[in-house]
């Protein structure tokens, strides 16, 4: 099986989220299943940096405004196709952002231009390579389906993967011709989505199949509240519309062999860890529970639910250790919880770090109002940090929630809280802090935690199996 797919980031070349590290892990899941995956990537400085004997397999004399190459090249372990295209993709800052940190202007041509490249390879290969599913993720592969029908491509089948359907892509329609879309198909059976042209809405409607990221968070997207205006569109594609869970990439995150941090392999050994993060942020040796938070600072992850209840946590002995960034609000709240010596905060992105945090935590939080599937949590889990998170999307279908039930029958891995609100999170403290004393029970749930499966194995063989369906209809 040959899929190509087409992706606006994949660690560890370039990343902004777990986007990144699920495109970067699939490919040598899927290799072990007998699927062989080419990713199709932007060539951003960083991407373009790191290829190894690239290869030009073709040029497009105007590809969304200048010329470009299609380049075929490895790197980290990944079988890669990029697009060379300085005018596009030759800038610095992230993926999507200027230094100033707003989105590129041009933002839907630059992708509509990775989608176009995406069809073309489909349509016609690429150095005599050809796949027979394209798979793209999120937004900025919305249009590839589009570009296919207007290629008269019939044969190659399409998967589309929603990693956060809070990101339509959407645009002015004046941008159609610039889009080079069909304009007759500017209506809301198309890429139509109140008024505004969507990428991510032409795919959903396009693609073959569509999956997204957990289970639960495939039924939450055919709710209002979650659909996001694209509830009622999930509900009619419901037959097309798989929940594949996300694994993490556990060679990079394995305690035991970790080379960010102290090893350890069961709970009793994560002390020293614990004891190391404390000195490096200051914080003393305490009662309570160390908790910890990697995340990217938005309204979707909840933080604000952090602050609102940081004095239960501090009342009951507890520190709290934060690496994240995004709103600058939130930035600058959580800098001033920080005067509080049992609270660290370190604004910024650092990868080493947060194996240090997610390591050295006694449990980790994540209150996310929504999350599609998270990857923290099941760091945590992987860890024998016990995660403290919403009951919603993936955190629903990867912790097991320390209920009398879970606790009784020695299954419990973290506590889960709903509603997401303060005062759920309050009472989900309070449980955390009797959990932690009743040393028994905490190292059995550290160890349920650790022993919990949350590698690619089942959900490669997901991902085999619906190509295989796809492509013998
Ligand atoms: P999302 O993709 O919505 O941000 P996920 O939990 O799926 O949420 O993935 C986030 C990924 O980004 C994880 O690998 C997490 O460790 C990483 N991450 C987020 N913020 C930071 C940060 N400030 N420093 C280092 N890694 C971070
Ligand atoms: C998105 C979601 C997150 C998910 C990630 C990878 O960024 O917000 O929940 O884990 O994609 O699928």
């Amino acid at each position: 099986m040959q899929v190509l797919s087409v992706a606006s980031e994949c660690a560890p070349l370039i990343k902004t989220g777990g986007l990144a590290d699920v495109t970067g892990a699939l490919p040598g899941a899927l290799a072990k299943v007998g699927v062989r995956m080419r990713t199709l990537l932007p060539g951003y400085p960083a991407v373009m940096a790191a290829l190894s004997e690239p290869e030009a397999v073709h040029r497009f004399d105007d590809l969304f405004g200048g010329p470009a190459i299609l380049l075929q090249a490895h790197a980290a372990g990944l079988d890669l196709l990029v697009i060379d295209a300085p005018h596009l993709f030759g800038r610095p800052g992230s993926p999507y952002q200027g230094p100033d940190g707003r989105d590129w202007p041009d933002n839907p041509e630059r992708f509509a231009a990775l989608s176009w490249v995406g069809a073309h390879v489909a349509a016609h290969g690429a150095g005599g390579w050809r796949p027979q599913v394209l798979h793209g993720h999120d937004w900025q592969a919305g249009f590839t389906t589009e570009y296919l029908r207007a290629m008269g491509t019939q044969d190659v089948r399409s998967v589309l993967t929603i990693h956060n359907i809070a990101f339509t892509g959407a645009t002015d329609p004046a941008r159609i011709p610039a889009l080079h879309l069909d304009p007759w198909r500017f209506h809301p059976e198309g890429y139509e989505f109140y008024g505004a042209v969507s990428a991510l809405k032409a795919g959903l409607v396009g693609a073959d199949a569509l999956t997204t990221v957990s289970p639960s968070y495939a039924e939450e997207l055919m709710t209002p509240e979650f659909g996001m205006g694209l509830g009622g569109l999930m509900r009619q594609r419901r037959d097309a519309l798989h929940g594949i869970l996300n694994g993490i990439d556990d060679a990079a995150w394995n305690p035991a062999t970790d080379p960010a941090i102290i090893p350890f392999a069961t709970p009793a050994a994560k002390a020293p860890a614990k004891a190391a993060l404390q000195a490096e942020l200051g914080l003393p040796p305490a009662e309570g529970p160390l908790c910890v938070i990697v995340s990217r600072m938005t309204h979707q992850k909840g933080l604000d639910l952090v602050l609102e209840t940081l004095p239960t946590l501090l009342d009951m002995g507890g520190q709290l250790a934060v690496l994240g960034s995004g709103d600058p609000g939130l930035e600058q709240a959580f800098l001033q919880a920080a005067a509080d010596p049992m609270v660290a905060v370190r604004i910024g992105y650092d990868e080493a770090f947060s194996h240090r945090l997610i390591a050295g935590g006694d449990a980790i939080l994540v209150p996310s109002r929504f999350e599609p599937c998270g990857l923290t949590q099941m760091y945590g889990l992987r860890y024998g940090t016990v995660p403290v998170v919403a009951l919603t999307g993936g955190l629903a279908d990867t912790v097991i929630n320390a209920s009398p039930a879970g606790l009784a029958q020695g299954v419990a891995t973290g506590i889960q809280f709903s509603p997401v609100t303060a005062g759920a999170l309050r009472n989900a403290l309070i449980r955390l802090g009797v959990l932690y004393r009743d040393t028994g029970t905490w190292s059995r749930l550290q160890a349920n935690a650790m022993a919990h499966p949350v590698g690619w194995d089942r959900s490669a063989q997901a991902y085999a199996d619906l190509y295989a369906f796809l492509t013998d209809r």
